[in-house]
């Protein structure tokens, strides 16, 4: 190969610029030319492309969002917008691609395999979801600034001795309550992949209050419901206010973290290492501290667990 293209597609998430920038260099340095692909799939249609040279990725690693944007493609989702992309692509002498996201970022690169075109992919969401990997990019990053907001609405909770419900993000997935949740001693965790009703969360509240306790942190995962329904639960049984904020964006913006920046310039380098020896429909990830490649289609077809034994430590931990 002598040209390759890079993309970052569906949500962002803090360490895909830092994802590129391995990409680039490490292209460079196998002597491979690296084109950007702006927007996503949707720069793929309409050849929005743009040469990356070492230069161009010099100072991103600490950036959060991604410098060739992201978009979601309706065409692409069409066999004829995917024909017409790869006729686009391979026009400009690009035979090979990288993608950076989630789920359906996944989807469109596993189409693109299947087409006959090589197409390695970089796990990078906030929400942690995707099977064949530990941790996707952006996640810890996430998961901190969720800390800091703990933090922070710890100190007027204690001093109003008040309930507060956080929502935070995760489509379909719990895996940010969970661990911001064990790492910020959240009171009680709302999360999709568990069952915990209202009642335990307030029993739970009293149970704290009585002990003298002076705040209570309920996290509610978006994939799991809405705080502001929790908190009217909470209201009606308890008798007493509560707070609500819904971290929302935020999560998904900020520098990352030396976890993160590390995460993607080892997974970039070795999606690059990957396509260049022949590799396609694979992914790249990190299983127990080594990097590791799965079929992109394993990715699709399975759902990621929480760690149950984690749920249930954060659940004592914040008695
Ligand atoms: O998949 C990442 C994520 O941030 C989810 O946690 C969230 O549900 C979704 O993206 C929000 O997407 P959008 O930016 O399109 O509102």
């Amino acid at each position: 190969m002598k040209r390759i293209g890079v993309l970052t597609s569906g949500g962002d998430a803090p360490g895909m610029n830092a994802a590129i920038r391995a990409v680039v260099r490490m292209g460079i340095y196998s002597s491979v030319e690296v084109v950007g692909i702006r927007r996503g799939y949707l720069g793929m249609i309409e050849e929005d492309l743009i040469p990356l040279g070492v230069g161009s990725v010099a100072d991103i690693i600490h950036r959060g969002g991604t410098i060739l944007h992201t978009a979601r493609s309706d065409e692409f989702m069409t066999e004829e917008g995917r024909q017409r992309a790869l006729h686009n692509v391979r026009k400009q002498g690009i035979e090979g691609l990288i993608v950076i996201g989630g789920n359906g970022s996944f989807a469109g690169a596993k189409a693109l395999a299947d087409m006959g075109f090589p197409t390695i992919g970089i796990p990078g969401t906030i929400d942690n979801d995707i099977p064949g990997t530990d941790f996707t990019i952006g996640f810890d990053t996430a998961v901190n600034t969720v800390i800091d907001a703990i933090n922070k609405i710890r100190d007027t909770a204690t001093s109003h001795e008040r309930i507060f419900v956080l929502e935070v993000m995760g489509r379909h997935s719990g895996q940010i309550a969970l661990m911001a949740g064990l790492a910020g001693g959240a009171e009680s965790l709302i999360i999709p992949e568990e069952t915990m009703t209202v009642r335990k969360v307030t029993d739970k509240i009293k149970r704290g209050f009585q002990r003298g306790k002076k705040h209570n942190i309920v996290l509610v995962a978006e994939g799991a419901g809405s705080a502001l329904a929790v908190s009217r639960e909470i209201e009606k049984i308890l008798g007493l206010e509560t707070r609500v904020t819904i971290l929302g964006h935020i999560q998904r913006g900020g520098t990352p973290t030396a976890f993160d920046r590390a995460l993607a310039s080892r997974l970039g380098g070795r999606a690059v290492e990957l396509l260049l020896a022949g590799a396609s429909g694979r992914m790249v990830g990190m299983v127990g501290c080594q990097i590791r490649d799965s079929d992109l289609g394993f990715a699709l077809s399975q759902k990621t667990t929480i760690d149950l034994e984690v749920y249930r430590l954060a659940n004592i931990l914040s008695m």
